[in-house]
């Protein structure tokens, strides 16, 4: 069997991660006790897992030229991932996410001006001609972040109407949520999703007609919804966890090339992939950092 392919489409930041005993206090100076650089942002990261797990990944995003972009550029074939970058405006700066881990609880503190395609000064690019270079056909699954969206709603569309399952992760709700859920086969939130509309999210999420619908609690278990029912699948309990950040990320990646490599057809085939995505996030959480686990 050919490795699969995944088109990631979404964001991606420049991670500087340190680790630390406790989280500084206001004014206070410390010292970590471990440091790291990486790319980071949930489709580039669950492009790395993907890679990870075998399948050959294509992330999609924008980051603008510069020395930023060289670090990240490193990172991202050393994980085997290939990049296509849409233009960006003039004056596009790269995203910074300042992570702290704290050591002995694994939980990490993030700090990051989260997606800037729509920020700052100049000219917003229009996309078309870069967009309409990329064949979604011609891959097994498309993953989008809801970051990037001008991005990932085209392509998503086109994914879907070629038969492609698209799958997101839903970090936060955004204003453009609404419209990339449209060409949705699976959603796969996190417990920070809370639609606008308020209410229970899985009730958004069917109501929004996606198919395949789920929410990670962390170490709790997943709850999710087929048309088919409800049900919730417990998360096996890992020990000595170091580091959860990119936990999430990494979860979907797996997701993803289960997806990409098995399809998406019934409840039992979305429960192996989220069953699969849970074992890649706990592999990931055992070491410092967001790329250690990769051995
Ligand atoms: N402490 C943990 N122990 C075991 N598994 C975990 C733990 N934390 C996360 N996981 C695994 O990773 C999955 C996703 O985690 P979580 O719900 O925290 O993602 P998230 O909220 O999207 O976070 P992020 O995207 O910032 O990593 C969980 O469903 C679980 O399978
Ligand atoms: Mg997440």
């Amino acid at each position: 069997m050919p490795e699969p392919a995944g088109l990631f489409v979404g964001l991606a930041t420049l991670d500087v991660v340190q680790l630390v005993d406790a989280l500084p206090r206001p004014d206070e100076k410390i010292r970590a006790l471990d440091d790291m650089l990486a790319a980071g942002g949930p489709a580039t990261n669950a492009a790395v897992a993907f890679a990870r797990s075998g399948g050959r990944a294509t992330l999609v995003t924008r980051v603008p030229d510069g020395p930023a972009w060289d670090l990240m550029r490193g990172d991202l074939a050393a994980g085997g991932v290939d990049v296509l970058r849409a233009p960006t405006a003039q004056g596009r700066r790269v995203t910074v996410a300042s992570i702290l881990v704290t050591r002995g609880t694994g939980e990490r503190a993030v700090v990051s001006t989260g997606d800037r395609s729509h920020a700052g000064a100049g000219v917003a690019l229009e996309p078309t001609a870069f967009l309409d270079a990329i064949d979604a056909a011609a891959y097994s699954v498309l993953l989008c972040d809801g970051h990037e969206a001008d991005l990932a709603i085209p392509l998503a569309a086109r994914a879907r109407e070629a038969g492609v399952p698209v799958v997101l992760d839903g970090g936060s709700w955004k204003p453009t949520t609404a419209e990339l859920l449209r060409h949705v086969d699976a959603a796969v939130v996190s417990s920070a999703f809370r639609p606008a509309a308020g209410g229970d999210v899985l009730d958004y999420l069917s109501e929004a007609g996606v198919p395949y619908a789920a929410v990670t609690r962390g170490a709790s278990s997943i709850l999710y919804r087929t048309s088919t029912g409800d049900g919730e699948l417990a998360v096996e309990p890992v020990a000595g966890v170091v580091d959860t950040l990119g936990a999430g990320d990494f979860f979907h990646g797996g997701f993803a090339h289960h997806v990409a490599a098995h399809g998406l057809h019934d409840e039992a085939g979305f429960m192996a992939a989220l069953a699969f995505g849970a074992g890649v996030a706990g592999e990931s959480i055992r070491s410092f950092g967001t790329r250690a686990w990769l051995g």
